[in-house]
């Protein structure tokens, strides 16, 4: 926690200097701690306080905050050269790159599987050859996965890694290539920040998925953020998704009423929104052998397809058990993984593709149509309209 820039800035080092630097200032400890975790900008009359104990204007403290607004970094921008010219005998001391030459742990017709670190593979593969990166990180939960990873990094290491990562995958994917990277909504918002100075943004995406209970004094958290990001404006792929009407499980009829628009909707469906309410989490897989990190397919059912045709490259640096592998697999796109940690379930999961490509095949029965076939039988049973009543 001491390493934090705050408390850099302020040359905290340990409690003891803590507890003194919060006496001299009257600023409690706690809210100290708080500006240092989340990192965020004193408050007005704190930050006064603090620029008057260091001696420095808020120009270099938020330097050394890293907190850059605008008006810094035009500041910065001015002043360009000058400031390479100070710096530049460190120009070259940044560690060099370590290339080593790393084999697949596991391949298939389509896909290469590594298990390495993400940033040590990525740096083997060359820029531009990507149609689409999924990233499902780790959230920084401080959950238990089998690489034994450390999951509970503070906020900047957190954030500064994300970054490393996010960079290299930008190098790899190709112009008019897809990036979507899935995590909290607290992540994401940073994310887009670090997203937004390469990419194209195209959409936020809300997952409606219940990942825990109501929280006091806070909105029930109810969705995943799915970022998706293009390199440049115009994606090179994009195919339309649609979505049967929602109608009533039991008695086949509609939800919503569509009036005298019955007509004008289109037999292949409704347009698929930014909000996806029919992707629930994986429960009763067969295959399901890390507790809740492994994603639905259908969610990577959907991205792949709206995002890439058949034999497009697909890379996901966070295989964990593998979803994107296979989905990437049964849909005939090739696919490049990596996982630091064991690669026993991914393999697995391979061992019974036709399970998997059974499971694709209903998903995709039941999409680019306005009613299921069930649905259909349901609503033939019932004496409820079909669009064939339109024409
Ligand atoms: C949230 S899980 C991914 C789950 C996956 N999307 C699925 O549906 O099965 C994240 C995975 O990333 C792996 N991981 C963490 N850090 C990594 C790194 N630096 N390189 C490669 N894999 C990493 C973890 O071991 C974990 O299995």
């Amino acid at each position: 926690m001491f390493s934090n820039k705050f408390f850099s800035a302020l040359n905290i080092t340990n409690n003891k200097e803590l507890l003194s630097f919060s006496k001299i200032t009257k600023i409690p400890v706690q809210k100290l701690r708080m500006y240092n975790d989340e990192g965020i900008l004193p408050f007005e009359s704190d930050l006064k306080i603090i620029l008057d104990e260091l001696g420095i204007n808020d120009f270099e403290f938020k330097l050394k905050l890293g907190i850059l607004d605008n008006e810094i970094i035009n500041t910065l921008t001015n002043y360009a050269t000058e400031i390479n010219n100070l710096i530049k005998k460190d120009k070259n001391s940044g560690t060099t790159k370590q290339f080593k030459k790393i084999k697949p742990v596991f391949s298939t017709q389509y896909g290469q599987l590594f298990q390495e670190d993400c940033l040590s593979l990525m740096r083997n593969l060359p820029s531009n050859s990507v149609d689409l990166i999924f990233a499902d990180p780790p959230f920084n939960l401080n959950k238990l996965y089998e690489s034994k990873i450390n999951d509970k990094l503070t906020k900047n290491d957190y954030l500064q890694w994300t970054e490393k990562w996010i960079l290299e995958c930008i190098r790899l994917l190709k112009e008019g290539g897809a990036f979507f990277i899935w995590n909290l909504p607290i992540w994401n918002t940073h994310i887009s920040s670090i997203l937004n100075k390469y990419l194209n943004f195209r959409h936020w995406i809300a997952v409606d998925i219940k990942n825990q209970l109501p929280i006091p004094n806070k909105l029930y958290p109810s969705h995943y953020s799915l970022l998706y990001y293009t390199k440049g404006n115009k994606p090179n792929t994009f195919n339309q998704e649609r979505l049967p009407l929602e109608i009533c499980k039991k008695c086949g009829s509609d939800i919503k009423d569509y009036g005298g628009y019955k007509n004008k909707l289109n037999i292949n469906g409704l347009t698929l929104s930014d909000v996806w309410k029919d992707i629930s989490p994986v429960r009763h897989s067969k295959y399901k052998t890390r507790e809740s990190n492994q994603l639905p397919v259908n969610l990577l059912e959907r991205i792949i397809s709206i995002s890439t045709n058949e034999n497009d490259v697909i890379f996901d640096p966070f295989g964990g058990s593998g979803t994107t592998y296979i989905v990437s697999e049964i849909l005939k796109r090739n696919w490049i993984g990596s996982e630091i940690g064991p690669v026993d379930s991914i393999v697995k999961r391979f061992n019974d593709l036709e399970f998997h490509k059974e499971q694709i095949q209903e998903i995709q029965d039941k999409k680019n149509v306005l009613f299921t076939e069930e649905m259909r039988k349901l609503r033939v049973k019932k004496g409820l309209w079909l669009p064939e009543n339109f024409k």
